[in-house]
């Protein structure tokens, strides 16, 4: 087991990474306060690790509670179902909740946590690549509506990550890929090197190869971790984390959420982002170029269904949470490994990047 810290002084955690943690009952104990817990899943994840956490907690009299897989279950109807299961049980404020899946069930848990009883520990035990790299750590929670992704949230930090890297094994080949777009991301804002890295070692990672996803699951979290510990409520640096996503999060909306898995709207979203920076006069045309051959190498979606129009995306971009004063504001990079925010792009210019990702990629 190899294990990082996110340093928040008293509200720093530890992220554990390795095999075989989530059945650990030595892992979850320093970071449970009384003497319940709730462990939150999708039906999915719950029938298939559900019995071995419950398991591992079975000093905690622990309760199961489920929701059904996938992006359009981030409802605010889940969060009254799960919350009012919580106050049916009488779970007092020091019930500790335990985030059990991928991005959705970490959001969701997160939000409820942050909300029940105004804020109850909880600890993330993701399941999937991309909730182990990116949406686990940094304790941002949250609930689509249907004007945009993720606007009613909170930042509440868990008490602990563990990622059981076996739990890889139970993801199918989107699954994984979708994962990929996060850890090209980390690369693409802050390591030149390790982008390199996954450009020649990307087929041992889309096979699965254990070792390369162990490496690329620590670094990504050591690039995350440094950042949240320097801004915790993105005033600043953690913005970087969202390249591609303000294309991405308008993609999910339109498209009806559930229909592209997250990471595969950032896959593209980055391809848009890159090409908006090259047309900023910010990023060669070779760097771009890299770019687009990683995203399609990974698998990703390298171009926009027609049926989604220009400005339907356009009016999700003006409600991204990155908005200030109606100006919008954008992650670009200056390089592979060097990314910047840029404020007030005109519409005219993201629709001609909008209009640029419905031509197929040229073989
Ligand atoms: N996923 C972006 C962040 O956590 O800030």
């Amino acid at each position: 087991m190899r294990t990082l810290r996110v340093d928040l002084a008293d509200r720093g955690y530890p992220i554990h990474i390795g095999s075989g943690l989530l059945a650990d009952p030595g892992l979850y104990r320093p970071h449970i306060a009384g003497r319940r817990v709730v462990i939150v899943s999708d039906s999915r994840v719950s029938a298939l690790l559900g019995a071995r956490v419950c398991g591992a907690l079975a000093d905690y009299q622990p309760l199961l509670l489920e929701f059904a897989p996938g992006e359009d279950s981030k409802t605010l109807d889940t969060y009254a179902r799960l919350a009012d299961q919580l106050i049916e049980g009488r779970f007092d404020r020091r019930v500790t909740l335990i985030a059990l899946g991928g991005g959705v069930v970490g959001d969701m848990t997160g939000f409820l946590a942050a909300s029940y009883h105004r804020g109850v520990d909880f600890i993330q035990v993701p399941t999937t690549l991309l909730a182990q790299v990116d949406s686990s750590v940094g304790g941002k929670t949250g609930l689509n509506r249907p004007g945009g992704k993720n606007l009613l949230g909170a930042f509440h930090q868990p008490r602990c990550v563990l990622i059981d890297t076996d739990t890889l094994k139970t993801l199918d080949q989107r699954e994984l890929t979708a994962g990929l777009a996060e850890v090209i991301k980390y690369g693409l804002i802050a390591d030149a090197e390790f982008l390199d890295w996954l450009e020649r070692d990307m087929d041992a990672l889309l096979g699965g190869d254990g070792p390369a996803l162990t490496r690329a699951i620590y670094r990504s979290c050591e690039i995350k971790a440094a950042i949240v510990a320097a801004d915790e409520r993105e005033a600043g640096q953690r913005a970087l984390l969202n390249l591609g996503h303000t294309f991405g999060h308008a993609i999910e909306a339109a498209t009806g959420y559930g229909t592209w898995l997250h990471g595969e709207a950032v896959g593209l979203g980055m391809l848009m982002a890159a090409r908006l920076s090259q047309r900023l006069g910010r990023l060669s045309a070779d760097a771009c170029g890299r770019v687009a051959l990683l995203i399609q190498r990974a698998g990703l979606p390298t171009c926009l269904p027609p049926e989604i129009a220009t400005d339907t995306l356009l009016g999700f971009m003006a409600g991204d949470k990155k908005v200030l004063d109606g100006r919008s504001r954008l992650v670009v990079l200056d390089a592979v490994g060097r990314a910047a925010i840029v404020e007030g792009v005109e519409p005219s210019l993201l629709a001609t990047v909008i209009d640029a990702a419905r031509a197929p990629l040229a073989a």
